[in-house]
């Protein structure tokens, strides 16, 4: 049986714990000759025919390491169709190399941009297993990807150190949460860290409102405020606008990160020392949190009973609280989101913290 493994977009902790459960349940339950192919730095690998057979114990003695040991790369789905000087688009590429490694299957560690990718290929026939990554959480038809409980951990650190500094200054620091759209790791790790303000895209802000919490919370003799703010937040005022219109008027705006936008904002009605702070990368670096580690493990060895039992065209996943399956189809659904409806988020507006709406 000849399995290709690739890990595709933005890395995470936890993906080489995925290919280490996945390769080591292969090894023991296969019962056929076994034959590994690593493909390298993602989907880029396969476009590009780079790939290398590797031997079972290079997946030994990696379930603690972070970033891929086979690199990653993003590819957009949406240039998929985009030819090479040959013209050889990327997809036919993809299928040619996948035939020329005469692969059973392939497996795809990845996010949405990446299950896009997966799920077409084996609507062209390939024999495709996916195993859901990313911190963002935001993947359809699973309660849980992995890497996102290894970034809370990270950016619930971020924020308890920041509460330590902010007070002794008598500071306001903004904490800037990676998520673009989806607000989960913000909301996570600002409960955890003890967030005042948690601010995440799926709710707009209004800044009056923002104001009048930290005045009121300064003039009741609170030395300092943090704010979990996640990377993609926009304004109320900004979520009237198109995409298009957004961009213009960030543009003008010289927008450079929600952080640092929030601070200017905030200086100008506020007075208090205020600063920004972007962990970045920070969040997905790193070895994965235990969590991860049986995560994957579970999620890996998952993937191996779909191989083995043939049942391609599926991304395991987290349903229930048990680990299972879903048809590719599903997992490529609308990404999940934050619903301000959710029993957290009731929770976190119980508790007093402000959601800047
Ligand atoms: O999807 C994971 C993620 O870390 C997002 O939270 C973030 O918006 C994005 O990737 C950053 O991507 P890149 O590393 O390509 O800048």
């Amino acid at each position: 049986m000849r399995v290709g493994i690739l890990t595709s977009g933005g890395d995470c902790q936890g993906l080489n714990g995925a290919m280490y459960g996945l390769v080591k349940a292969l090894n023991f339950n296969c019962k056929e000759k076994l034959e590994i192919y690593g493909i390298l730095e993602g989907y880029t690998g396969l476009i590009n025919g780079d790939y290398k057979k590797m031997k079972s114990e290079e997946f030994e003695g990696i379930l603690n390491m972070g970033g891929s040991i086979l690199g990653n790369s993003r590819q957009p789905f949406k240039r998929i169709n985009d030819a090479d000087e040959n013209g050889v688009t990327k997809l036919q590429s993809m299928i040619k190399n996948y035939k020329n490694m005469d692969l059973d299957c392939l497996v795809v560690l990845g996010g949405n941009g990446s299950h896009k990718t997966a799920n077409l290929l084996s609507e062209q026939g390939l024999n495709v297993v996916t195993l859901p990554k990313t911190i963002d959480n935001d993947i359809n038809g699973t309660e849980m990807t992995f890497g996102f409980q290894s970034a809370i951990d990270i950016a619930t650190r971020t924020l308890e150190e920041l509460h330590t500094t902010a007070k002794s200054h008598k500071r306001i620091i903004i904490d800037e949460i990676m998520g673009n759209k989806a607000g989960f790791l913000t909301l996570y790790s600002g409960i955890a860290g003890e967030a005042d303000i948690i601010l995440i895209p799926e709710i707009p802000y209004s800044i009056d409102k923002i104001v009048d919490f930290i005045n009121k919370k300064l003039d009741e003799g609170r030395r300092h405020i943090i704010i979990a703010a996640a990377e993609g937040i926009i304004s109320k005022e900004e979520s009237k606008l198109t995409k298009k219109e957004l961009k213009q008027k960030r543009a003008t705006e010289n927008y450079t990160s929600a952080a640092v936008y929030l601070e200017k904002k905030l200086s100008e009605k506020v007075h208090r020392e205020i600063r920004a702070v972007v962990p970045g990368h920070i969040q997905r670096g790193g070895s994965p949190c235990a969590y991860d580690k049986v995560l994957t493990s579970r999620l890996g060895a998952k993937g191996a009973e779909l191989i083995l039992n043939k049942e391609y065209g599926r991304m395991v996943a987290v349903v229930n609280n048990e680990i299972s399956s879903v048809p590719l189809s599903v997992a490529v659904e609308k990404p999940k989101r934050v619903n301000p409806n959710d029993e957290i988020v009731k929770q976190v507006r119980m508790m007093g913290i402000c959601l800047g709406d």
